[in-house]
């Protein structure tokens, strides 16, 4: 009986210190909160994002969303038709903040050839959005909701096919932000990762179709960041100045692949995992899988290009996941020194190594010019272990990556220049054979002679206009430098 009475009180307590411990926390119910006037929600083209909702209160949110099917371009020469939200891959960006009743009105556009809906994952019913929001050509749809969880979410057709549809480039992001908004930084962007798939390979000029066995197999053709190769890159590049904080909304409308999203270069000090509440800070590359999305800041502390890229590496250099921070402001050496030091390793067995005397073999190494066929056999070890991988074997390059030297106009125009691109690296735009190329040659840590030979190779291969490139000339541009 004593102990009965004892065990009554301890409960007692321990149910008074939880009720006062769940009293601390006030729990607003989102459903409950309530809106206060109308108004048109701004949408947003990538990687543009709106204003954000600071300490505005909730609204009746009218957000006017139209769906237009329309030629654009993947990359340089290939064409696809893209079926968009609101006119662009991935479509407008939403921006609402928690207990917004959003009314939502779908309009598909008399010329499209194909019905459509909306999944908008930030909904709480049947099918997000989808079962009251399908849509015929040249008709509109208007269904409401009230927003009950803050975070990033992704937004998509569910039309049957449903993965063609997304496919076809229709996704995009709706954001939900907390009470009183997320906190504030200097700049703000759209990026969203998609995967393409194409009836011709990669680069295969002309009007493409959709491939659906690529597609079911996986196998893409493109991944990009905002519908297309480059839209992130030269002078599309997203930029910031030094000391600046940077807001990324990242979103992966898939259909297929799980985006490894970093940005070479930089730390994420805060990511929203999943564009959740849970953050996790100093992140190197995050994951974002298909149908998800993550709210990632940085600041950025020193100039520079920071590229982003799908660390699943071949989709960032071969087919189109790449895109470009560029950061204007004053150099910090603490914080990141750049070259302090140069020179030449030797190390045992390194190249320029004399040969040991076998008695009757005559000096090769030093003595000045080696014949013309010594020089293309030698350039030709030299490229197959520096070149090869970007130029690829028979120096036709990489498209949209990596520029051909096979029959190239800008190598054979001009040789000291080809000798300073060897010596000292090339960043930038350059035009080779009437094609824009943007992308990063590191310098190549070679000798004079092995410039003067591998350039010799080139030069000789390829319909290429047979220079034969001395050592003097390597020094001469060396000097001139
Ligand atoms: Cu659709």
């Amino acid at each position: 009986m004593k102990h009965l009475k004892l065990g009554i009180l301890l409960f007692a307590i321990a149910a008074l210190v939880t009720s006062c411990k769940s009293d601390k926390k006030i729990e607003i119910n989102p459903a409950e909160i309530a809106i206060k006037g109308t108004m048109e929600a701004e949408l947003t083209a990538p990687p543009n994002v709106p204003a954000p909702v600071g300490n505005r209160k909730a609204k009746k949110l009218l957000v006017n969303m139209e769906i237009l099917e329309e030629t654009g371009t993947m990359t340089d020469g290939v064409e696809y038709v893209y079926w968009t939200f609101g006119g662009s891959v991935p479509g407008s960006f939403i921006r609402t903040r928690v207990g917004d009743e959003v009314e939502f009105t779908l309009s598909n556009h008399p010329d499209n050839k194909l019905p459509h809906n909306i999944d908008l994952h930030a909904v709480t019913g049947p099918g997000g959005g989808a079962t009251s929001s399908f849509v015929a050509p040249g008709h509109e749809k208007t269904f409401s909701f009230k927003t009950l969880n803050p975070g990033l979410y992704v937004y998509h057709c569910a039309t049957a096919p449903v993965g063609m549809h997304i496919a076809n480039g229709m996704y995009g992001l709706i954001l939900v932000e907390p009470e009183g908004g997320l906190p504030k930084v200097d700049k703000e962007y759209y990026i969203m990762q998609g995967d393409f798939y194409t009836k011709g390979e990669n680069g295969e000029p002309g009007l493409q179709a959709f491939d659906m066995k690529k597609a079911v197999d996986e196998d893409a053709d493109y991944v990009v960041f905002n519908g297309k190769v480059g839209a992130l890159t030269g002078d599309n590049a997203i930029t910031a100045n030094v000391g600046e904080t940077v807001r990324l909304f990242v979103g992966n409308g898939g259909p297929n692949l799980t985006s490894s999203f970093h940005v070479i270069g930089e730390i994420f000090d805060n990511v929203h995992v999943e564009g959740g509440d849970l953050i996790n800070t100093n992140v190197q590359t995050t994951s974002i899988p298909a149908g998800g999305a993550a709210i990632v800041d940085f600041k950025v502390d020193v100039p520079g290009t920071f590229i982003l890229v799908d660390h699943a590496i071949f989709r960032a250099f071969n087919k189109g996941a790449l895109g470009m921070l560029k950061v204007k402001g004053k150099e910090d050496k603490k914080l990141y020194s750049g070259v302090k030091q140069e020179g030449i390793y030797h190390p045992e067995g390194g190249t320029l190594q004399e040969m040991p005397d076998d008695g009757n073999k005559k000096e090769v190494v030093k003595t000045g010019e080696k014949s013309l066929a010594e020089k293309i056999a030698s350039g030709k070890q030299i490229y197959t272990k520096t070149c090869f991988a970007c130029h690829q074997a028979n120096g036709e390059g990489i498209p949209n990556a990596f520029p051909p030297l096979a029959k190239s106009d800008y190598l054979n125009a001009d040789v000291k220049r080809a000798i300073s691109v060897v010596l000292h690296g090339k960043t930038g735009e350059i035009t080779v054979n009437g094609k824009l190329y943007n992308s990063v040659m590191t310098k190549q840590t070679l000798t004079d002679e092995e410039v003067a030979d591998v350039l010799t190779y080139v030069y000789n291969s390829w319909d290429n206009n047979k220079t034969n490139v001395k050592v003097t000339m390597v020094q001469e541009v060396k000097s001139t430098h």
